[in-house]
Order: C-alpha cells, then structure tokens, then sequence
C-alpha cells in the first residue's frame, strides 16, 4: 500500500511540471509522441479518452486482445496501422514490473 501511494505521489509530482496539473491528472490525458501517436489520435479518441489507455499496463498479448476488442466495436486499423500501434501502446503502456 505504500509503495502504491508512493507510485501515485511520483504520477502526481512528474505531471505537474507543466504547472497546470489539476489533482486527477496522474494518468495522460494525451497520447505521448511517438510513431503511432496520429493513429491513436485518429482512431481511440471517438469512444472515449486517451487515458482510459493511458492508465493501462499490458503486455503483448494483453495489447493485441484490446485492440482486437476495440476493432470489433467499430475501431477501423490497416493490418499496418495495427501492428504499429500495438507496439506502440507496448512501448508506453507495457507490462509493470512485479
Ligand atoms: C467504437 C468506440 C471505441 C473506439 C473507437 C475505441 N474504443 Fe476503447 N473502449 C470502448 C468501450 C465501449 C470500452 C469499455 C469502456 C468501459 O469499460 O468503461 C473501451 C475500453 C477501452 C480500454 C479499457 C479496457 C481494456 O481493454 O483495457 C482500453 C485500454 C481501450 N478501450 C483502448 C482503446 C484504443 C487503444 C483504441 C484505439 C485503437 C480504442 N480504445 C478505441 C470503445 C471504443
């Protein structure tokens, strides 16, 4: 529990170098720049927001599952588009340690 707090108080502090944190913005509310970041832009901001994703820790597989998910409920992606995204996503939002 404390490591868990300790985890959220860094979240906090890192995000609020811009000056204008407000106190819930622990998690991105924006998708980090990166290759794939137009196609999140594009693609995962019609249903929801970025930080339902930005909150997430998955690995490959749990990265493939989602997208796959998000896919059936509408999301349209290239074969290409998928592959970059999904790693993508991996780099950002893998798996935590444990
Ligand atoms: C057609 C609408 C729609 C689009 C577009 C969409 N999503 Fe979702 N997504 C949903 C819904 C509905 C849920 C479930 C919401 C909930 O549980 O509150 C969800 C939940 C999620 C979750 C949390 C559940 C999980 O599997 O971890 C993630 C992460 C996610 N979406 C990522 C994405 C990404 C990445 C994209 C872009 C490729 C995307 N979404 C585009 C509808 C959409």
């Amino acid at each position: 529990m404390l490591v868990f707090a300790a985890a959220l108080a860094a979240g906090a502090a890192l995000s609020a170098g811009d000056g204008k944190a407000v106190r819930r913005a622990v998690y991105a509310s924006t998708f980090p720049v990166g290759e794939g970041r137009a196609i999140a832009d594009r693609a995962c901001l019609l249903c929801h927001s970025a930080s339902l994703t930005t909150q997430q820790a998955k690995d490959s597989t749990g990265w493939e599952k989602t997208l796959g998910q998000m896919e059936k409920w509408g999301v349209r992606l290239t074969p290409a588009e998928h592959d970059t995204l999904r790693h993508y996503l991996l780099t950002h939002y893998g798996a935590r340690a444990k």
